[in-house]
């Protein structure tokens, strides 16, 4: 990289960095550059790194899945768990190793942990090597990143959101089929263990008029499934001085005619009957719920800031089961949260054993830098943690197999989304209600919708044959 040319900036009278910016932009350097992209965590983050791609490429980048090969690797990372910050150092560690043979290398560094203050600090005391930083409220900054880069660290990261930007329709989408489209941005809710709302800002939600042209222009491109992304998804239109809610936009989505919706994640807090009545009304929006508990005990969930106790989530648990034929219910748990007592655990496995979840998602409680909890006092030992995963665990594998064991002999609409990774003969997709089923069937049924008899019922997937 060459420093800036400080004599032919003042000639032109711009800033050296402009100079750079400018002369970049007219030699077309990145055309042909490779890059890859690693991406953490949840789903906000891989549809981040669609928009991440689309921009690489519109700057001239192309693809490339051999890290060794490539000029620019960008992790998107994510700080939900301490484990995620080990994964992610981890790799950087190969990375860095690789600049030794690729001294062009750019190493990129995005997405939550970016928001982070010590690890910001981290990287600026300890990891020279990364040279770019961006965080969650300033992706789209990075083609200028990449303009004005010349050789030294640069870390742009805003503490603060700003408005919603509106990206268009120009991701370049991992699926041809399913697609999904955020509706909205940050968290409100500040449950006391969660980093969320500290990396991803306060709640905006997309104005409904995008949302609904891109969904639009989703069913014209072909895509047969679309999911509706927040990280409280139902809380949607809160912050647009109640110009619409959640159940309304829904009923708009269903309007436009794709043959799926979903969504994720809802909080129970935010779920009306109005959003029931929806749901169970509409053949294009999919019978299928995560519905995270986090606790079954009413005390660990005050703790938690969840705002419903056991009963309540009990009660809007079996008025969706009861109003919703044949939907899938999954959930979220953490286990050792401060506090947890034997007899709060068992309340969750109690809980547990009355809702018979479809599947879930199961963590022990990892202390997150400036949260509530993170100050709360402690005295579970880890051993005691992890058995308490374990017996959760059991239950849920349990309750899962039992679930897939009520679909054997029944015809189920898949959506075919390619190659089976268990056997390269079969192909893969999902039911309506969101079970991984593997087909044997001609790899020319990918992208369509086709009719699957179950015949074998495992822990976390079923088999099927097509049924004409
Ligand atoms: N917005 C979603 C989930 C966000 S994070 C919701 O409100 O449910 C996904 C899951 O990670 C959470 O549901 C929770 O179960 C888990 N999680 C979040 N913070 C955690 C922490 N500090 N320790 C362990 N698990 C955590
Ligand atoms: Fe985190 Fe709670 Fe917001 Fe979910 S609702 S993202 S758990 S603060
Ligand atoms: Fe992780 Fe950020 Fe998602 S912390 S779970 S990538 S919102």
């Amino acid at each position: 990289m060459n420093l800036p040319n400080m004599k032919e900036a003042q000639k032109r009278n711009i800033t050296p960095t402009k100079y750079i910016y400018e002369e970049r932009i007219k030699s077309d350097i990145f055309k042909g550059r490779k890059y890859s992209i690693k991406t953490y965590g949840c789903q906000m983050n891989v549809h981040d790194s669609e928009e991440i791609k689309a921009l690489l490429e519109s700057m001239g980048y192309i693809e490339c899945d051999d890290y060794e090969k490539c000029d620019l690797v960008i992790l998107n990372t994510c700080a939900i768990r301490e484990n995620a910050h080990d994964k992610v150092f981890g790799f950087l560690g190969r990375l860095k190793h690789l600049k030794k043979t690729n001294k062009n290398l750019i190493i990129g560094l995005c997405g939550c942990m970016a928001q982070e203050e010590h690890v910001i600090n981290e990287i600026r005391e300890k990891h020279p090597y990364i040279d770019i930083v961006f965080g969650t409220h300033n992706l789209n900054e990075l083609p200028s990143i990449l303009k004005n880069y010349y050789g030294k660290q640069d870390i742009e990261v805003y503490s603060k959101e700003g408005d919603v930007y509106e990206f268009g329709n120009l991701y370049k989408r991992d699926s041809k089929y399913s697609a999904w489209v955020n509706i909205m941005y940050g968290c409100d809710k500040f449950c006391t263990y969660c980093i969320v709302p500290y990396t991803r800002g306060k709640q905006r939600s997309r104005k409904s008029i995008d949302i609904l042209k891109e969904v639009k222009e989703l069913k014209e491109e072909g895509y047969k499934e679309i999911t509706l992304l927040g990280q409280n998804v139902n809380a949607y239109g809160k912050d647009l001085d109640g110009e619409i809610e959640f159940s309304e936009l829904l009923k708009k989505v269903s309007d436009i005619g794709i043959e799926r919706i979903r969504f994720v994640t809802s909080h129970p807090w935010d779920f009306t009957d109005q959003m029931i009545d929806v749901i169970a009304s509409r053949d294009n929006i999919m019978p299928y719920i995560h519905l995270p508990l986090q606790s079954g005990s009413s005390r660990i969930l005050k703790l938690m800031g969840r705002r419903y106790t056991k009963e309540e989530y009990m009660t809007l648990y079996n008025k969706i089961r009861t109003k919703v034929k044949g939907a899938s219910i999954t959930t979220d748990i953490i286990v050792g949260f401060p506090g947890e007592t034997e007899e709060d655990f068992k309340d969750t496995l109690d809980v547990v054993d009355a809702c018979k979840y479809d599947g879930a998602f199961t963590f022990i409680f990892s202390p997150r830098e400036n949260t509530p909890a993170s100050k709360m006092e402690d005295t579970t030992s880890l051993s005691e943690k992890e058995d308490r995963l374990q017996r959760l665990n059991e239950k849920i594998n349990s309750y899962s197999k039992l679930s897939n064991e009520k679909m054997l002999g029944t015809v189920q609409k898949v959506l075919v989304t390619g190659i089976s990774e268990k056997d390269s003969n079969k192909v893969c997709g999902y039911t309506e209600n969101m079970k991984l089923v593997n087909v044997e069937a001609p790899k020319d049924v990918i992208g369509s919708i086709i009719n699957v008899k179950i015949l074998e019922a495992k822990s976390f997937s079923l088999d099927g044959i097509i049924e004409e």
